[in-house]
Formats: C-alpha cells, structure tokens, sequence
C-alpha cells in the first residue's frame, strides 16, 4: 500500500527540522524566564530579541514592529477589538473572504455600535473595490481588515488599492497575510496598511505562535492585559521555544521563497490542467493565485465523499458550503462538492502523479454512484 499524500499545507505545515532543532535547547536547558535579569534570563531575552529580527528581515520592518501573540486568531482579534477600545464606533470594513477570526470579532463590533460593511466578491473571489467605495460613502471613521491571500482559493488581493479606499473614508487599515507570509514576498511598507498577521505554523514553523506587525503611528488598546510584555500590548510569559522556531522558519522561507515559489507554481499548473480536463470547476483560476493552491469541485460529485475515495489528506467542507464560494456566486451543490489542494516543500511531482491515478481511478465510479443516488 502506498503512503498517503499530504496536500493539506494552508490548513498547516510540518515543522523543518532545522526550526525543531533551534528550539529544542530552549525547553530545559535554556529554561530561563526572558524578564529575568540573572545571566540565564538575559540569554532567553536575547535569543527572543533575535528572532524578532528575523521575523521582521521577512516582512521588511524594524523588529520593535512585531508584536509577538499565541498565533494568527490572536493577532487578528489583537487588531480588531485593540483597535476599536481606542476609537469612537464608525465602520468596520471587511470583506466576504475573511477569515473566522476576522468576520466574528467584526460582527461582534457590529452588535456594540459599530457599523459593518461587509464587502462582497466577484466571480474569481477578488474583494470588489467598487462594493467599497460604495459602502466606504459618509463613513467617518472606521476600522478595516482585508485578507492578502485567501486560505480556501487561494486568490492574491490588491491589498494596497483597498487599503487606499478605507484610508480615504479615514479607517485604520490591517491585512490577514498569514496564508501569504512564506510562500510569495510580502513587504509591510508595499502593502499601505497600519498593521498585519503573520502564524508561523503556515510556514513551517511551530502552532500557537505569531505575530502584528504593527504600523509606528497605530494606536491599539492590549486585549490581555498584565506584564508590559510586547510593548504592552500583549502580556504573559513569552513562549520562548516558539518564538524562537517562528523567527528561524522565517529565515529559512527567505532563503527558499523564490525557488519554490517557481516550483509549486509549476506544480499548481499541472495540476489545474489535470483537473480541468477531467471537467473541474476552478475556483478563482481567473485571478492571480498562490502558487501553492488549487481549490475545485467537479460538478455532481460531493467533495467528501471524493477525498474519502482519494485517501488523500487534502481539505474538504464536510457540512456547510464554503461562504467564500457562495460570495462568489458558486451554487450551494458546487461549493458543496469542493476539495481544496495545497501543495507545500515536501510535495513533489510524483506525490501529484500518484494523486492524479488515484482520482482517475476513483472518478468514474464517484460519478456513477452519484447519478444512480440522484
Ligand atoms: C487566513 C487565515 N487567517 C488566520 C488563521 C488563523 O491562524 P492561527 O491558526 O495561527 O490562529 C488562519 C489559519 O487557518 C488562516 O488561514
């Protein structure tokens, strides 16, 4: 029996071994809590002052910018409600591809006096700049978050246009870039917005650690409140394994980000031709793309049941259809069927040819199943 394939990369990464190694000397013998001031604190600090650096060198800011949280969730939730405890309610701004923990924390403000603009999408999964414009009129002031790369199509978002019609209509700006961070270049500066999300485990590093990176003039209100950790905007004991495993996975995705960017491009192709041949719908194959994603349903198949078949650890909705999807316009039966593939630096051509026979093999019998169940 051959091995299962794991194309499953946006959901999360393995660790490198070169981050398990880096970290591994800072769960005993180099235990010290960073506050300390005995030698063996000071080296704890050090090594957390480091990895800051190396965080900040991938994204392009001075490393005082990156605020160090438990993850992506939890540097989106710092933005959302940090950002609303230090303004008057005006318009929040986000779009239909947001991720959970940007929409919930936006509804949340919609229930506490804010207004919120939910922007939709067009067909390829693009957020509408005109929907926008149209709901940025009379704002006042405001908060917006928009997601750089979406998790499920993959679609890359003209961050920079947005962020320029929230800014007009006065609100401070954030991206959602952990999907981005690690697989193509992304440059805080470039990308006109007053702060960003960053997770490690997308780019091979640990779970349960990330980062804001945060704009110098952005005033943000702390969400857990104690030490002055982070520059007070997130307290509590700095988990000093992770931080350092999410600073050295940043420096290893800067050495390999172009190279397989190339590559899992050219892997993505392959695959969006194989499918489409096979008569799949695309999800978003009009617009610029990840390298590293494809995100598709064939008609009349239901993507659970089609992964199930594959055995193959890709990503599939196994109950409601995927809210993006419908944004897009999908129907409810196609983005009931959609199966996501996301290719990562272990995936190679052969794991994608192996993942091309089982489909061929198990695609004519799904089908058939699922007209004789209509
Ligand atoms: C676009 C996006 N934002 C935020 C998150 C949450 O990140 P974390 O798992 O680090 O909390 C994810 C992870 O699934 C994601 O894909």
């Amino acid at each position: 029996m051959r091995a299962s394939v794991f194309l499953d990369h946006n959901a999360t990464t393995p660790v490198d071994p070169a981050v398990i190694a880096a970290m591994t000397p800072y769960w005993a013998e180099c235990a010290a809590n960073p506050s300390s001031v005995h030698r063996a604190g000071v080296a704890a600090r050090r090594a957390i002052d480091s990895a800051r650096e190396q965080v900040a060198a991938l994204v392009g800011v001075q490393p005082a910018q990156i605020i160090f949280t438990s993850g992506g969730s939890e540097a989106n939730n710092l933005f959302l409600r940090g950002a609303a405890a230090v303004r008057h309610p005006g318009r929040v701004f986000v779009s239909a591809a947001e991720h959970a923990c940007v929409l919930r924390p936006a509804r949340t403000l919609g229930r506490a006096g804010w207004q919120l603009a939910e922007v939709g999408l067009d067909g390829d999964g693009r957020i509408d700049a005109d929907h926008l414009r149209e709901q940025a009129v009379d704002a006042g002031a405001g908060i917006a978050s928009f997601i750089a790369a979406h998790n499920e199509t993959g679609v890359l978002q003209d961050v920079p246009a947005l962020a320029e019609v929230a800014r007009a209509a006065g609100a401070v700006v954030h991206t959602d870039a952990v999907q981005q961070v690690g697989k193509l270049p992304l440059d805080f500066s470039a990308l006109n917005v007053d702060a960003m999300t960053l997770s490690a485990h997308k780019l091979y590093g640990p779970k349960g650690i990330g980062a804001l990176v945060v704009g110098k003039r952005l005033d943000l209100r702390a969400q857990i409140e104690g030490g002055g950790h982070e520059q007070g905007l997130r307290a509590g004991t700095e988990n000093v394994p992770a931080i350092v495993g999410f600073g050295v996975a940043c420096e290893l995705a800067a050495a390999r980000l172009a190279e397989e960017g190339v590559r899992q491009a050219a892997l993505r192709d392959l695959l969006v031709g194989w499918l489409q041949a096979e008569g799949a719908m695309v999800f978003g194959a009009g617009a610029e793309r990840l390298p590293n994603t494809v995100f598709f349903a064939f008609p009349g198949i239901d993507g659970a049941t089609l992964l199930l078949a594959l055995d193959s650890a890709c990503s599939s909705s196994d109950h409601a259809p995927s809210p993006t999807l419908l944004a897009m316009g999908v129907s409810p039966d196609l983005a009931r069927g959609a199966v996501r593939v996301s290719i990562g630096r272990g995936t190679s051509s052969a794991q994608l040819q192996q993942f091309r026979a089982a489909l061929a093999t198990c695609f004519a019998g799904l089908r058939g199943l699922t007209s004789i169940a209509v």
